[in-house]
C-alpha cells in the first residue's frame, strides 16, 4: 500500500502530523504539496492526488485543507475517484467498509493533529467489505460512467 498527500494551506498542519505518523510505520509515501502556509488553491493538489490514486491500483490519498470540503469536491470531479470527508474515526473506518474510499479528506481546522493521524490510520488499515456493498459503489460507478467523458 502506498499513500499520496496534498494540502493547501489550511490542511499543512494535519498533513504534516499524518507524514511523521507514515514515516514511524514505513508506509511508502508521495507528497503532492503544499509545503508552505502561503495561501495556494486546493484544487490543484485535490487533481495530483486524485489523479495517482487512479493511476495506481495499490494508492490511497490523503487530503487536507481547512474543512476538507473543497479539496473533496475537487477530488470527486475525476473519475474513478471515492473521496469522503471525515471527521472522527467511525467516519474514517465506514467510509472504507462500506464506501470503498479512495480518498480521505480532512480539515486542518475541524480536527487536530492527533485526531488527523487517528483517522488516516483507520482508513489506511480497513479493508472494503464488499458483499451487500459492492452493489452500491458499483451504482456510484455507473453514475459516473453516465456522466463522465473522460
Ligand atoms: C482556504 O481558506 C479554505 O477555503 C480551504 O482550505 C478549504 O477549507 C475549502 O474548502
Amino acid at each position: 500500500m502506498k499513500i499520496a498527500l496534498g494540502c493547501d494551506h489550511g490542511g499543512l498542519n494535519i498533513k504534516n502530523a499524518v507524514i511523521e505518523y507514515l514515516k514511524a510505520k514505513n508506509v511508502e509515501f508521495t507528497d503532492f504539496g503544499c509545503y508552505t502556509e502561503e495561501s495556494v488553491d486546493y484544487p490543484l493538489y485535490a487533481y495530483k492526488v486524485a489523479k495517482a490514486v487512479t493511476e495506481n491500483d495499490d494508492t490511497l490519498g490523503i487530503l487536507c485543507c481547512g474543512t476538507g470540503i473543497g479539496i473533496s469536491m475537487a477530488a470527486n470531479k475525476v473519475k474513478g475517484i471515492r473521496a469522503a470527508v471525515c471527521t472522527n474515526e467511525f467516519m474514517a473506518e465506514m467510509t472504507r467498509r462500506h464506501n470503498n474510499s479512495n480518498i480521505i479528506c480532512m480539515g486542518g481546522r475541524i480536527i487536530d493533529e492527533d485526531t488527523a493521524v487517528k483517522l488516516a490510520d483507520l482508513f489506511i488499515n480497513t479493508e472494503f467489505e464488499g458483499d451487500r456493498h459492492t452493489r452500491r459503489v458499483d451504482m456510484i460507478t455507473a453514475i459516473e460512467e453516465e456522466n463522465f467523458s473522460i
